[in-house]
């Protein structure tokens, strides 16, 4: 098959676009795209200072790349959070991410926070501590990863945070939601989310139209390192069989899952359905960290690291082992 703008041979058909282009075209496709959304849904300017979050995967290390390619003022943050797995994730993730840096010399900042070295415990042990060893440490990972992205973006002063939610992440989340008809989840779903508050960082998901298959060719073609497994944690989540199930969909019906997204947000825009409504929730100040919260005493986030430290101080064999 021939790229469509010349002669070379495809290296990718997006059978949802009617579009197979070469390694060069498709590079180029991707990030004019990429600009294209970022106007399109108003996520930020080339004034505005852009926290990108990188977890060392595919998908964020393409978005940083993309975003300096772009010539945007993007610095990145990646939060240590101690997950072995067995095969060192967070290590290898870590190490992915270096690796980015250093290939690109000079000028890029990175942040890293280890949640071991600041608040004494990894994700797994903080997990044992307060779950008494049932269940998985995805929650209190989600709640830490979303304190600690909305303080370095507060702390630093930037003007907007990014991360690299695909298009096959979006719909599996949309797709959990509607089954479930989570009002509350899919008023809050989108790729933008407004600054809701004082002090709570502005989020947006440059690569929200892009299918995980064109974020994998991205990165592979611009030669990106990164962390080919899951999250260890991750296997058996339902958000992966949803994935699945909307893979199967897709094969039968190209472009199924773009149109699925996009007709979400259009209903939202036409019909005025499952619209946000950040001003109607009242916000406090969580005395201890100073995030807004709608919970009139500590937020979710200090009562949870405050059990966990409570816990590690009674049961100092709590530091077991990752998994
Ligand atoms: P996930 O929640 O693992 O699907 O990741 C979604 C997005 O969150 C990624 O694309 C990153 O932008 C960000 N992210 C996840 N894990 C980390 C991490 N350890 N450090 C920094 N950003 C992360
Ligand atoms: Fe947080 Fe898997 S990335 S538990
Ligand atoms: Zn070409
Ligand atoms: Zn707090």
């Amino acid at each position: 098959m021939k790229c469509r703008k010349c002669t070379n041979r495809a290296a990718i058909n997006m059978r949802q676009h009617k579009l197979a282009l070469c390694p060069e075209h498709f590079i180029e496709w991707v990030q004019q795209q990429t600009e294209r959304f970022i106007k399109k849904y108003r996520m930020f300017t080339r004034d505005d200072r852009v926290l990108v979050a990188v977890s060392g995967g595919k998908d964020s290390l393409a978005l940083w790349d993309i975003l300096l390619a772009l010539g945007y003022q993007a610095d990145g943050l990646y939060i240590g959070l101690g997950i072995d797995g067995g095969i060192d994730y967070s290590a290898e993730s870590h190490r992915c991410v270096q690796k980015f840096v250093e290939e690109r010399g000079d000028g890029l900042t990175l942040h890293v926070v280890d949640v071991e070295v600041l608040y004494g415990a990894s994700i797994p042990e903080a997990a044992r501590s307060v779950a008494r060893g049932r269940g998985k440490p995805c929650s209190v990972c989600g709640l830490t990863k979303r304190h600690i992205m909305n303080r370095v973006a507060r702390d630093e002063g930037y003007d907007v945070l990014a991360t690299g939610h695909n298009l096959d992440d979006e719909a599996a989340t949309l797709f959990g939601n509607t089954l479930q008809w989570a009002v509350g989840y899919l008023r809050r779903q989108g790729p933008v989310l407004p600054a809701s508050a004082q002090g709570l960082a502005r989020k947006v998901k440059p690569l929200f139209r892009f299918y995980e298959r064109e974020m994998a060719a991205y990165a592979l073609l611009r030669g990106i390192e990164y962390i080919y497994d899951e999250c260890p944690y991750a296997a058996g989540a339902t958000s992966i069989r949803h994935k699945e199930l909307l893979n199967e969909l897709e094969i039968s019906s190209p472009g199924a899952k773009l149109q699925f997204y996009l007709h979400f947000l259009q209903a939202r825009e036409q019909y005025g359905i499952f619209q946000p409504q950040d001003s109607t929730v009242e916000l406090h100040t969580c005395p201890t960290c100073g995030q807004p919260t709608t919970n009139p005493e500590q937020c979710s986030f200090c009562r949870t690291w405050e059990r966990v430290r409570e816990q590690m101080t009674k049961r100092p064999t709590a530091k077991a082992t990752n998994p």
